[in-house]
């Protein structure tokens, strides 16, 4: 499963995962983005009754392999509704849904340090989840340099990378892949 930190429609993020999911190495994936947007704020007050799209991520989570976080950074840490999808998954205690899902992280922004600080505060909360964080190859992908255009567009038509990218992102795929086969389903 997929979790993108990013929900406005035009999100990089999103674009981002877009190309991402063109690569060749990510053929072997069934990738399925859960739509966090569709989660309402966490409230302890329907923690017990939750509402469709609170099941319907608790399902996705039960028969996914692994979960890859595309996030982007705000203030130097991770969008609110990002942590709000992984609070509700939290929840109620004994039933976390995220614990001992082999996860990777990866994120796109406009800023020089490409998610660095947004992915460093990621991995202290996915600790506290239990999930098993992929540890190299990380990716804090600045598009900004180059990389993608200045529109934040991947390439003129918006939908692939560039060659020097494209080969770096295809060997993060490649060991995610290897890092969901080390842990038993
Ligand atoms: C940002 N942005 C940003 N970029 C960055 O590299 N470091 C940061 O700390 C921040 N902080 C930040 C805070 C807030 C509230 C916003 C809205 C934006 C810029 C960010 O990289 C840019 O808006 C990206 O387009 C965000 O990704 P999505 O949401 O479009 O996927």
């Amino acid at each position: 499963m997929v979790l993108i930190g990013g929900i406005s429609t035009n999100s990089l993020n999103k674009r981002f995962f877009a190309a991402l999911e063109k690569l060749p190495e990510a053929n072997g994936f069934d990738f399925t983005v859960f739509d966090i947007a569709s989660l309402p704020f966490y409230s302890q007050d329907v923690e017990n009754t939750p509402p469709e799209s609170v099941l319907a991520l608790s399902e996705l989570a039960a028969a996914s392999d692994g979960v890859l976080i595309v996030t982007p950074e705000y203030n130097r840490s991770i969008p609110g509704v990002l942590k709000n999808a992984l609070d509700w998954g939290s929840r109620p205690p004994g039933a976390n849904i995220w614990a001992h899902k082999p996860t990777a992280i990866i994120g796109a922004s406009t800023g020089a340090i490409g998610t660095f600080g947004a992915q460093q505060h990621l991995r202290n909360i996915c600790s506290w989840l239990d999930m098993p964080v992929m540890n190299q190859p990380t990716v804090y992908f600045n598009a900004s340099t180059g990389m993608m255009d200045a529109a934040g567009r991947t390439t003129a038509d918006g939908d692939r990378l560039y060659e020097s990218s494209a080969g770096f992102l295809g060997s993060f795929l490649d060991a995610f892949a290897r890092w969901i086969k080390t842990f038993p389903k």
